[in-house]
């Protein structure tokens, strides 16, 4: 069964990025075709990026990366739910791409967003950082806005439309994720 990651790309305590991945969540998890996992930045602990090989090279010296790579290693493809900090992604969430290589290599990915204008700037940032990932990066995505999909700017209460656009943004990541399989074996 293709296996999918839902990774919460904030690791801010008071966080709304939680919220989001879990009502990502329980909207794949209704789903057959994959098996859907909530993947928690700050269950890993991960430091600032201290390998002293660069990823590429695939020569993990910290059990922490080895956690890491472990876990991305084990799905076919990736759902980032990312804030946007100063039109980007959070740190964070670019400093634990950055630790790993080959365990993204030849999966899929989609996105989703949320800021004042949806979170759209942050995605554009990670589009570029999939390519050199070799990470197949899905054209549908999710964009809430801090305005209309959040309540007081802070609780998630997404619009009903909102809910379509994850299950065409999951049909294109379990589609692609299962096409790539030939190329990881
Ligand atoms: C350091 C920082 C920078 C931010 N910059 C932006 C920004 O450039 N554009 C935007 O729409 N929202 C910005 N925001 C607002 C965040 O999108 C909003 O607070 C969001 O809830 C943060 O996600 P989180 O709660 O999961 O950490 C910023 C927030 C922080 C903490």
């Amino acid at each position: 069964m293709t296996k999918i990651a839902i990774i919460i790309g904030s690791t801010r305590p008071g966080r709304s990025g939680e919220a989001v991945a879990r009502w990502v969540h329980d909207i794949a998890t209704k789903r057959q075709d994959a098996e859907f996992e909530l993947v928690d930045l700050k269950n890993f602990g991960l430091p600032h990026l201290d390998e002293v090989m660069p990823a590429a090279m695939g020569q993990y010296s910290h059990p922490h990366t080895r956690a890491w790579a472990e876990t991305i290693d084990s799905f076919d493809g990736y759902v980032f739910v990312t804030p946007e900090y100063n039109h980007s992604t959070s740190g964070a969430l670019k400093n634990a791409i950055d630790f790993l290589y080959a365990e993204w290599n030849n999966k899929a990915a989609g996105f989703v967003s949320y800021g004042s204008a949806g979170g759209t700037r942050a995605v554009e940032h990670l589009r570029l950082v999939m390519g050199e990932l070799q990470v197949a990066d899905v054209r549908a995505q999710v964009a809430l806005s801090l305005f209309t999909d959040f309540e007081h700017f802070s609780v998630l209460n997404p619009a009903a439309h909102q809910e379509d656009a994850v299950t065409a943004m999951l049909d294109q990541v379990v589609a692609w994720g299962e096409a790539l399989q030939p190329l990881r074996q």
